[in-house]
């Protein structure tokens, strides 16, 4: 499926004449929105295309309402990475009055492709799930108590891990059991206290599959601090920041699938394209990498 700027109906631009408005939805204290704003600010400058920004840490009515403030000031274009994928409806409404198109980068907006976006650039996150259970019924040689640690609720990002990862432990691994889910919220602070609960209620606990590593790390702070040692529980995350990967040096992660989060040139291309009247495809996967205690010394220079 495709998008245009005539099946949108808005008028074809030329983007180095636009001003473009990024809104970004979490806290740059993660990595994963370190590197992906630096990545939209870095693609604005080397196109010499003026950038307006928004952080709307955390709090979706904010993030609303960034969007909106960045539409008057005059932004022409947006790129928004989205907290939730529901309730977009009053920024929808707005963009389409003022003929301003959206590109979405990592989580998803629930509406109509073309119609209330012209395209989704992300991971196949249900795909980063699977392998991430491939990667835990390796450590556990197929057997074993696993927790997991959800990501925040209300997006597609949490649904999708979780979804990949349980139909792949449940067609490959009928020996490993998933005994508790909690959300961390995508925080450290959030992995570290659901961990501290998990390790009262579950002391027995094999795996952790935290679903942000974030989470992971906050995990490997809880287990340390209850006396537990590297290898003791098996740790699987998701996103590939340098301090999670370097954690699989040290044995405490087993090992890390990547969510890419370098969507600048990628989004900038589908705005210059959909401006040109080109057809955009409406999903763009990223690809994604993966470490383990294989390559993770070698590969370290690309995690972020
Ligand atoms: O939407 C992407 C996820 O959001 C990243 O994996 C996570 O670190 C962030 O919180």
């Amino acid at each position: 499926e495709t998008c245009s700027a005539e099946q949108a109906g808005i008028d074809e631009f030329d983007l180095k004449d636009m001003k473009v408005g990024f809104s970004q939805s979490e806290a740059e204290s993660n990595p994963f929105r370190i590197t992906e704003t630096a990545s939209i600010k870095k693609e604005a400058e080397k196109r010499g295309v003026e950038l307006i920004t928004a952080n709307a840490q955390s709090d979706f009515a904010q993030q609303i309402s960034d969007v909106q403030d960045l539409m008057s000031q005059g932004a022409e274009v947006l790129i928004i990475a989205p907290l939730n994928s529901d309730g977009w409806e009053p920024v929808l409404a707005e963009a389409e009055r003022k003929q301003v198109p959206i590109v979405t980068i990592d989580r998803q907006i629930n509406g109509d492709a073309c119609n209330d976006y012209v395209t989704f650039i992300g991971s196949d996150f249900v795909e980063q799930g699977r392998r991430a259970a491939d990667q835990m019924i390796e450590a556990l040689g197929g057997k074993g108590k696993v927790a997991i640690l959800l990501g925040a609720a209300g997006n597609n990002v949490t649904t999708e891990r979780t979804k990949g990862f349980k139909e792949r432990v449940e067609e490959k691994a009928p020996d490993i059991e998933i005994v508790f889910e909690q959300t961390g919220e995508f925080t450290r602070e959030g992995g570290q206290s659901v961990t501290e609960q998990l390790i009262q209620s579950n002391p027995d606990i094999d795996g952790i599959y935290a679903e942000n590593d974030e989470m992971g790390i906050g995990a490997v702070t809880a287990l340390r601090g209850a006396g537990k040692q590297p290898g003791d529980v098996e740790i699987v995350t998701v996103d590939g920041t340098e301090e999670a990967v370097q954690l699989i040096i040290d044995g405490w992660i087993h090992g890390v699938v990547e969510s890419n989060p370098r969507f600048g040139p990628l989004a900038f291309d589908a705005h210059e394209s959909f401006g040109k009247g080109e057809e955009v495809p409406v999903e763009l996967i990223i690809s994604d990498r993966e470490y383990d205690a294989e390559n993770a010394e070698e590969e370290l220079p690309n995690a972020y």
